[in-house]
């Protein structure tokens, strides 16, 4: 077993945190106050590589593994986890998606875009009534024949306003139940869809979320992935490795809250010592070292199963439960370490706790990852 990265992996990492600390630091107080999409920051990780970074070159994509992914979603999440979930979803759910399952035409079509971060997508499964329980889509998208109608609303969508693309989930044949279901590409700009207003949330502020409102849009037969009837194994694999970023994304949040509690550990001072020298906040920085290591490797465990071909949807659910887990209590003792600074903006340690909390629910909440450990465990 060999823990050590290549210089490849070193690389890649030490050019997101360079990219996370000059280009996403500066603002980002700002950006989550006013709900302020990084765009600019997106189009520089674009460019950079980091939309694509899976996919292969031939697409224009890096060509790397599923390791140099993780590396790069810790250090752009210890900085800013709104951009971090826009390169999360454009990686994982869309370029992947699509590159794995998609015809040669759709990935010349989109997937070539997506990968440079010419553009970028969304992935759209959620519904009012169908968050956890993906099976029940009320969306529907009947054959007329060349094409499908598609009806219904999507909630809570990430790139809602902002990606030119969006892998739509939709019943086709409700007799049929899962089985009856589709993936669907649809374009921005669509006959017949709506964009709702922009959610106004607790944390990742400066990603946008929206609903997203469909009536009666024609979407193109050559626009469905993969066969009739695959669209809910495909959102179930694409999720699978959705969830290797979002834990990562847990983990970048998670790191980024700790390195902040140390450093100011190290420096306020209280009966006659730094806080540090205190045993009970020594201790307690043990413990979110230790967590964080842990959240580390399965995450690591994760991404390596994915490069090396293993099924991944095992360690995956527990790299995203225990990465969410952790994220939300290192950033809540984090805010605790650092008294009261910790609850005013400009320490970002109460962002980082804020911005943990979507981690335990979307891309399967804490539960569902649970449910997706048990059921292997019972299987095996
Ligand atoms: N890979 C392939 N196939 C899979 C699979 C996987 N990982 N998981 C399930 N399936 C298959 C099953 O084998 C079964 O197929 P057969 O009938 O042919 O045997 C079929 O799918 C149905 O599976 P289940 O009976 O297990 O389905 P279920 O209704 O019990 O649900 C679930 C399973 C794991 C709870 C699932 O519904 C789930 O993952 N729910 C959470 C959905 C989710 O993550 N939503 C988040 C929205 S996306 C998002 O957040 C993006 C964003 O913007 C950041």
């Amino acid at each position: 077993m060999d823990f050590k990265l290549t210089e490849e992996q070193i690389m890649i990492r030490d050019a997101a945190r360079d990219f996370a600390q000059t280009e996403l630091l500066p603002g980002v107080i700002e950006r989550d106050e006013k709900q302020e999409f990084p765009k600019e920051q997106i189009k520089k990780m674009g460019e950079l590589g980091f939309l694509g970074m899976m996919v292969s070159p031939e697409y224009g994509g890096g060509g790397m593994d599923a390791v140099s992914y993780v590396l790069a979603m810790e250090e752009i999440s210890k900085v800013d986890a709104s951009a971090s979930v826009v390169m999360s979803v454009n990686n994982s759910l869309v370029c992947w998606g699509i590159e794995t399952f998609g015809t040669e035409e759709q990935k010349q079509k989109y997937l070539t875009k997506l990968a440079t971060g010419e553009i970028i997508g969304a992935f759209c499964l959620s519904e009012p009534e169908a968050g956890s329980d993906a099976t029940s889509q009320k969306t529907t998208a009947f054959d007329q024949g060349d094409h499908y109608l598609l009806n219904g609303t999507k909630n809570w969508i990430t790139n809602g306003s902002t990606a030119e693309v969006y892998i739509v989930i939709a019943q086709t044949d409700v007799e049929k139940g899962h089985k009856g279901i589709n993936a669907l590409i649809i374009e921005k700009g669509m006959e017949g869809f709506e964009i709702g207003p922009k959610e106004n949330k607790l944390g990742i502020r400066g990603s946008d979320t929206h609903s997203l409102m469909f009536t009666d849009v024609k979407v193109p037969k050559e626009n469905r992935i993969g066969e009739d009837g695959f669209g809910f194994k495909f959102a179930m694999k694409t999720l699978s490795g959705g969830r290797i970023g979002i834990a990562s994304q847990a983990l970048g949040i998670a790191s980024g809250a700790y390195e902040l509690a140390l450093q100011y550990s190290k420096e306020r001072k209280a009966f006659g010592k730094p806080i540090c020298e205190h045993q009970s906040l020594a201790f307690k920085l043990a413990d979110m070292k230790t967590r964080i290591e842990a959240a580390r490797h399965l995450c690591m465990k994760a991404a390596w199963d994915k490069d090396v071909h293993e099924n991944y949807d095992l360690s995956g659910a527990m790299a995203k439960l225990y990465a969410a887990e952790t994220a939300m209590w290192v950033t809540t003792e984090a805010v605790q370490i650092h008294g009261g600074y910790g609850f005013v903006k400009e320490y970002h340690v109460e962002r980082l706790m804020r911005d943990a909390k979507i981690t335990q629910i979307y891309e399967g909440t804490s539960e569902i990852q649970k449910i997706v450990i048990s059921r292997s465990v019972l299987r095996d």
